[in-house]
Order: structure tokens, then sequence, then C-alpha cells
């Protein structure tokens, strides 16, 4: 048996939330372990602590219990997991793109200016743009924002990126062309990714591995995604675990109402 190769370990992880002195507790006893290179896609009805999840594990909430990365407990930001939003405004808008990408790298301590455009390039051009170095984010599409925001994330070559709903406000053709982009990159570079959906084809498309949470970070379908890639509608055993995820899924939506 070969040796598991485990890139995450959540042990024990408990989130709540105070307000006005009341005690919400959003996650409550989540335990996790994700293996380095696995394309891990987490559905779960709205409200169920899925961005909360994934907060935690960027290191932007304060949490009971461990967040491992590779052993090390992890308790605040770093580059080894870098977070992709929903949000089309997550570039520095006064930067141009070349300068938003740079900013962290330079912060990671390059300084060369011919390696910095070098870096820029190439994380460009792997999700399809060429030539924008110079805009500004208001001069983007909402796909070419993303398609940025995922460069940036990738050019600082972390362990694990972590993508809250990045598709969800881009138009259906947009979304395929990203879909599709993110699948062959996942495919080439030697990085971890956590994505969490509303969406269940894009979840069976990219994910080597699909979870359905329910209220409280409870985990209702943990299994491998063992559908050949490329992964359409029409593939052997599609149907199948579209329709296991969607019931689990109404059940979960159906008790909160
Ligand atoms: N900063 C906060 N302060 C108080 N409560 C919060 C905070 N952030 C999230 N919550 C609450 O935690 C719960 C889970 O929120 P979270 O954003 O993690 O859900 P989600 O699964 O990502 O939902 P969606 O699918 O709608 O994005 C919600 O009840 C929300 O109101
Ligand atoms: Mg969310």
């Amino acid at each position: 048996m070969t040796e598991k190769n485990i890139v995450l370990e959540i042990k024990h992880l408990k989130k709540a939330f105070y307000d006005n002195g009341f005690e919400e507790e959003i996650v409550a006893d989540f335990n996790l372990q994700v293996e380095k290179n696995e394309f891990l896609c987490i559905l779960g009805p709205s409200g169920c602590g899925k961005t909360t999840l994934l907060r935690c594990i960027a290191g932007f909430e304060k949490y009971q219990g461990e967040i491992l990365v590779n052993g090390q407990l992890k308790k605040e930001p770093g580059v080894d997991r870098i977070m992709v939003f929903q949000d089309f405004n997550q570039l520095f808008p006064w930067k141009t793109v070349e300068k938003n990408i740079q900013y962290p790298l330079k912060q990671q301590g390059i300084r060369d200016k011919k390696e910095l455009d070098r870096i820029t390039a190439e994380y460009l051009a792997k999700v399809n743009l060429n030539g924008i170095q110079k805009k500004y984010p208001h001069q983007l599409s909402g796909g070419m924002k993303q398609r940025v925001a995922i460069a940036k994330a990738l050019a600082l070559k972390p362990q694990i990126i972590l993508m809250d709903e990045p598709f969800a406000a881009l138009d259906a053709m947009t979304r395929n062309k990203l879909l599709a982009e993110v699948l062959l990159i996942s495919q080439n570079e030697d990085c971890t990714f956590i994505f969490i959906t509303h969406n269940i084809q894009e979840a069976i498309v990219l994910g080597s591995r699909v979870m359905v949470l329910a209220s409280k970070g409870e985990v209702k379908i943990d299994e491998k995604n063992t559908i050949e890639k490329p992964v359409t509608p029409a593939s052997e055993g599609y149907g199948n675990l579209w329709k296991r995820l969607h019931d689990a899924l109404e059940d979960e939506s159906a008790q909160e109402q």
C-alpha cells in the first residue's frame, strides 16, 4: 500500500461567531485530510459554513482545533494557502495587472524586474491572457479579472489554492471556458485545490473528490470522483453521481425550511 501524502489536515475544527453576547456555532467538529494534488470540490446549502471553513484554512479567522499544512500548525495567513474569491473586485484597482501580480511576489523577496516580468507573463499565459499587463482592473471583463486573480494566486506557488465560488458571477459560456482552463492548470501544476461551488456539474467536472456539507460543517458525502476526465454529462457514472449529490443537497435544503 502506498503511503498517503497528506498536505492538509483539519482536526476537530470548531468555529463560533458572537453576536450581542450570544454564541452561534457555525462549524461543530470538522475533520478532514486532503492529499497532495487532490482537487476537492465542496457543495452545501447556503449558510452551512463553507466560506467560514475556507477562511479558517486561509488563516483569516480564529478557530478552535488544529489546521495543519504539511504537518505544521497554521493560525495565520501565509503564501502556502491562497484564496480566490467570487468577488470581481479582489484586485487593487489602482494597480495595473502586472503590478497586481507582482506585489505579493515582491513581498516574498523577488526583486529582479526581469524575473518578475517573466513570472507575470508565464502565469497570465496559463490563464490564456496575453498582452494585458499594463491594463487596469476596470478595463477588464469579469472573466478576465477572475483569470488575473487565479494567475496572481498561482504565481505564488502555494501548496493549496482555496477557491470560494470563483465563477459564480460569470455568464455560462465564460464559466465553462474558465472551468476547462482551471482543470488543465490543476493537472499541470503541483498544487492542491479546495473549491467551493453551488454548481453540481462544476464539482463533478473539476473534482477528483466531491464533498457535500450540511449545517455546522457536517459531512454528508465525501467520495473520490472516479469519472474519467474530461467529464461531460454523457460520461459513464455522471448521472448517478449528479443525482446522489443533488439528493443530498435537496435533503439539506428541505430540512432548513
Ligand atoms: N463575520 C461573521 N459574523 C457573524 N456571523 C457570521 C460571520 N460570517 C459568517 N457568519 C454566519 O456563519 C454562517 C455560515 O456562513 P458562511 O458564509 O460560511 O456560509 P456559506 O456556506 O459560505 O454560505 P453561502 O453558500 O451562502 O456562501 C451564516 O449563518 C453566517 O451568517
Ligand atoms: Mg459562502
